[in-house]
């Protein structure tokens, strides 16, 4: 199958083994079945869809902030006056790790209804060692809950916390050097990612992060480019990083080092409504390089409080002029890929047998309709869901 091409199967059938896929194809050539079989009566079955890019735990919300953006304040005015990310970082710190886990659970639910089977949830709103790896560990508690996949990332390099005010560098450190290499020994973070930009990192202290992580053996990702163009995709491509994330104002160069990397594009449609953006990512320079393009909600209680990843594939289409195989791939196979995980996001045999059912008469649909619900119900490594 071509990498651009979703691959369909009309009439087609899935057969399970052990959680794995062990037969994918036209229902025409299913092996005589031994076990229990489900009509799907004609939905379309895609591969069970993953939100990789996620702020999901997090302790109150910002509303009030949305209502002063209306009213004319600037995201980096909000953040710069100690609101934004450090309003919910205070909410998170004064949270339990089972109140964080309660407030994350609805969330989740909306995430899952709409099909999603895995999803990465970063940590970034702690800040202290404690505090950051409580959320991971909310994080981390949440499959126990839930028919769901969890990756985590460590985003401790998000903002610098009031600990440290006039000491980004010092902060910076105490991340490489402290948080890091104790959320990595105690098994919590699946990779490292971090905030490059004006109002927060700077490249030096996120590749300091990056080195870190490396003699960890974590993978990084990155917050790369969203409000100002500083070099972040360059970065990312020079750390052999999964994915950089958001992208809005990467310059070309970046991208194609990025493909050269293999390095994701994850693209926030989300993000870039909420903050009422005019700079979209330079999709022509990702399809002109072969950079792989990922679609997610970045669900988070600021720049994008969304709850639907099929929103996210509307928004894909409609804002950035994504294809419908574009964004489709953005949920699966590519968002696989942007959480460095080989065995989902295609339906092949061998793979995890994680399904998404839709009552749709074309997969164009998912991506057509803007609200509304198609989902029909999941399969989460080969089990109804
Ligand atoms: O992905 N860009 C930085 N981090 C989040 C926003 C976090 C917040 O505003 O709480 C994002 O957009
Ligand atoms: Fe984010």
């Amino acid at each position: 199958m071509r990498d651009d091409a979703l691959g369909l199967v009309e009439d087609g059938a899935v057969a399970a083994k052990d959680g794995r896929i062990a037969y994918v194809g036209p229902r025409a050539g299913l092996p005589a079945h031994q076990g229990h079989v489900t009509d799907c009566k004609g939905a379309w079955i895609l591969p069970g869809l993953i939100d990789c890019h996620t702020h999901l735990v997090f302790g109150g919300n910002r509303s009030g902030e949305f209502e002063k953006r209306l009213a004319g304040a600037s995201y980096e005015e909000i953040a710069r006056g100690g609101g934004g990310i450090l309003s919910t970082m205070r909410a998170t710190r004064e949270a339990t790790e089972e109140a964080l886990i309660g407030a994350a659970l609805p969330r989740l639910d909306a995430l899952l209804r709409e099909g999603v089977t895995t999803v990465e949830v970063k940590s970034g709103y702690g800040l202290s060692l404690k505090a950051e790896l409580k959320q991971l560990r909310a994080a981390r508690a949440l499959p126990g809950a839930r028919e769901v996949s969890v990756v985590t990332s460590l985003l401790a390099a998000h903002a610098v916390p009031p600990e440290y005010a006039g000491r980004r560098g010092d902060y910076a450190r105490f991340v490489a050097e402290e948080i890091l290499p104790r959320a990595a020994s105690e098994g919590l973070a699946d990779a490292v990612d971090a905030f490059c930009e004006s109002i927060a990192f700077t490249l030096d202290e996120t590749a300091m992060v990056f080195e870190a992580a490396r003699r960890c053996g974590l993978p990084v990702k990155l917050h790369a480019d969203q409000l100002t163009d500083g070099g972040g995709a360059a970065l990312a491509a020079r750390f052999g990083a999964l994915s950089a994330d958001h992208m809005e104002r990467s310059n070309a160069g970046g991208i194609a080092a990025m493909a050269k990397a293999g390095t994701v594009a994850v693209l926030l449609p989300g993000a870039t409504l909420t903050l009422r953006e005019t700079y979209f990512p330079d999709i022509a320079a990702m399809r002109a390089t072969g950079c792989r393009m990922a679609l997610s909600t970045d669900m988070n209680p600021g720049s994008s409080p969304v709850l639907s990843l099929l929103l996210m594939l509307n928004l894909g289409c409609t804002l950035f002029r994504l294809t419908v195989a574009e964004a489709l791939l953005g949920v699966t196979r590519h968002a696989a890929a942007a959480l460095g995980l080989k065995d989902r996001g295609v339906l092949e045999e061998g793979m995890r047998c994680d399904l998404a059912l839709y009552a749709v008469e074309q997969p164009a649909e998912l991506c057509y309709w803007l609200g509304g619900n198609p989902c029909l119900g999941r399969v989460f490594a080969g089990l109804p869901a």
